[in-house]
């Protein structure tokens, strides 16, 4: 489709199957594949109960497929096991549907928003005050969300 751009994720031919009651498996996701280029949006439309959240969930490493690869700019991510699979939860990021259950009501603002750049040491401490009113600047958001 796109021969002249990067490719960025390529997920081939995986299927997920969860344990459900009484022995038996039902297969969430049955032998997807698809590839997501360099500058692109891809959308994933199904019902309700097809597999999109779980498909997202395995590209997340939130779940380990039962088959196949899912290649982060040509890395398979389910080969990965500690600190490089830490590592490359760097370069993947996921929007959750609900942020009231996204967030953690007892956080303040600007500790959500530097929690993954402190994981990384790519924020001190005494600047995640600063880094957070950036980045809410960053998307029009008032600065003095911080301390919300
Ligand atoms: N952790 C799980 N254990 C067992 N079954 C699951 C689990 N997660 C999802 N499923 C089942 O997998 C199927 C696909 O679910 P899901 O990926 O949430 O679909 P969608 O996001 O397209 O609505 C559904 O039948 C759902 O009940
Ligand atoms: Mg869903």
């Amino acid at each position: 489709m796109s021969a002249d751009k990067e490719t960025i994720l390529t997920i081939e031919n995986v299927t997920k199957r969860f344990p459900v009651a009484e022995g038996c498996m039902l297969t969430a996701c049955d032998d997807v594949s698809l590839s997501l280029y360099q500058g692109e949006t891809l959308g994933v439309v199904g019902e309700s109960g097809c597999g999109k959240s779980t498909l997202v969930k395995l590209i997340m490493q939130l779940h380990t497929p039962t088959s196949g690869a899912i290649c982060y700019r040509g890395e398979d991510l389910t080969k990965l096991t500690g600190e490089s699979m830490r590592q490359s939860r760097r370069h993947i990021q996921m929007v959750f549907q609900d942020p009231s259950q996204a967030f953690n009501p007892k956080m303040k603002i600007k500790d959500i928003l530097c929690e993954p750049l402190r994981n990384f040491k790519l924020v001190k401490d005494r600047n995640a005050g600063k880094k957070a009113e950036e980045l809410l600047r960053m998307v029009e958001l008032p600065e003095e969300f911080v301390d919300r």
